[in-house]
């Protein structure tokens, strides 16, 4: 029951992961990619990890360059793997731009290749009856949105552009699922805080320009690309004065899309919501202490003003993601920063 899946974005820091373990549990894997925040060098990282545990088949991943936003380049993509007897099955779709400073500069830009983009790849879908998609959006559309933990059920309220892309995508989603219920599959999952890399060392996240989040910032620190690391804000109503996230491993979340992708193949229908995360909240001095231990190393750090539209408190509310996918997080804080 070989299964044929197009991941989007399937190069970056999640998409590789991800790619990893679809090709361990032997799924066929077509990738589309513009590289614009990753590079093809994954492809053989990839490769390298699988040769070591000599469980690859070349001929099961097929990589294709090109941009969400133009028809063709993913039409293309569907119709060579339905030439070799490999119609996609279902998409994985990652690709997108996740900065939520950028989208604050250049929010036409944001929508464009967000929302655009996943409209045109939900028309390049239906026009070839593919109709399973798993979705990354994040928890950033809670914004402030009031409870925590952050239920699936929340209202949602997210509060900068980037955000606001990714609710809207949801919106889309639903849209088209209550259009034709019958044959839709989708599953959103909101990913909190992925840090981490697979234990082998070979992928990881290594963005192209300066990083925004945390954890690729604390290892440029730690490498000495930066001198230190800049935490922002130390009078938070949390239990050390600095802001508390829910920080998932990477490789856990990659094993969250696999259980995601199984439940929707064997589902007749549905249009699930799923929160990913570890359902803990640590905070950015444990974060910092944790790494410190764990690689033996020293993180310079200096407070500093807080930064617009951080909240002092996110984490999940697990419950349902773990029923429904019947999966838990494997790693902890310690693992993530090793
Ligand atoms: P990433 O930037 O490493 O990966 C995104 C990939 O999409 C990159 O390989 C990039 O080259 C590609 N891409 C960008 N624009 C494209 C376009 N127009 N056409 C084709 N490919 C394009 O980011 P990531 O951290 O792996 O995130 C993956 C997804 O998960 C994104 O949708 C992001 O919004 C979402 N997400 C990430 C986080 C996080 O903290 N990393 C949290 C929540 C949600
Ligand atoms: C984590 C904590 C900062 C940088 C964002 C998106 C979210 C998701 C993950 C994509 C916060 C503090 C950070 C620094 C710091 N991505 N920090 N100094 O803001 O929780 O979430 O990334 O979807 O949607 O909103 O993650 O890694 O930026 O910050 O002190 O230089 O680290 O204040 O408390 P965030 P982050």
């Amino acid at each position: 029951n070989l299964k044929n899946i197009l991941i989007t974005g399937g190069a970056g820091f999640i998409g590789s992961h991800i790619c990893l373990n679809f090709l361990e549990q032997g799924f066929n894997l077509y990738i589309a990619d513009s590289f614009l925040n990753s590079s093809k060098e994954v492809f053989n990282r990839l490769k390298n990890i699988l040769d070591i545990s000599n469980n690859y088949d070349v001929k099961k991943i097929n990589v294709f360059e090109g941009d969400i936003r133009n028809y063709k380049f993913l039409e293309n993509i569907f119709l060579e793997a339905s030439n070799k007897n490999e119609a996609i099955d279902g998409v994985i779709h990652l690709a997108g731009l996740k900065s939520v400073f950028e989208s604050t500069l250049d929010p036409t830009y944001y929508w464009d290749v967000n929302v655009n983009g996943s409209i045109n790849l939900l028309k390049v879908m239906m026009a070839n009856n593919c109709k399973t998609i798993l979705f990354s959006s994040s928890a950033t559309v809670y914004g402030n949105s009031g409870e925590i933990p952050f239920k699936e059920s929340n209202l949602i309220n997210p509060i900068n552009p980037y955000g606001e892309t990714k609710a809207t995508i949801e919106k889309i989603l639903n849209n088209i699922f209550n259009s034709d219920s019958k044959s839709w599959r989708i599953c959103v999952l909101r990913y909190f805080n992925p840090i981490g890399a697979h234990p082998s060392g070979m992928i990881g996240e290594n963005p192209n320009g300066t990083p925004e989040n945390i954890f690729p910032l604390i290892l440029q620190v730690a490498s000495g690309l930066r001198k230190k690391l800049f935490v922002f804000g130390n009078d938070w109503p949390t239990q050390d004065g600095t802001c508390e996230r829910d920080y998932i491993h990477v490789v856990d979340l990659a094993q969250a899309h696999i259980k995601a992708m199984q439940y929707l193949l064997k589902a007749k229908n549905c249009n699930l919501t799923l929160n990913v995360g570890k359902g803990l909240s640590t905070s950015v001095l444990d974060l910092l202490k944790t790494f410190e231990k764990v690689n033996n190393v020293k993180i310079n750090f200096e407070f500093t003003s807080k930064r617009d539209g951080d909240i002092p408190i996110s984490f999940a509310d697990t419950s349902l993601s773990f029923k429904i996918l019947n999966w838990k997080p494997k790693y902890n804080i310690e693992d993530m920063c090793k």
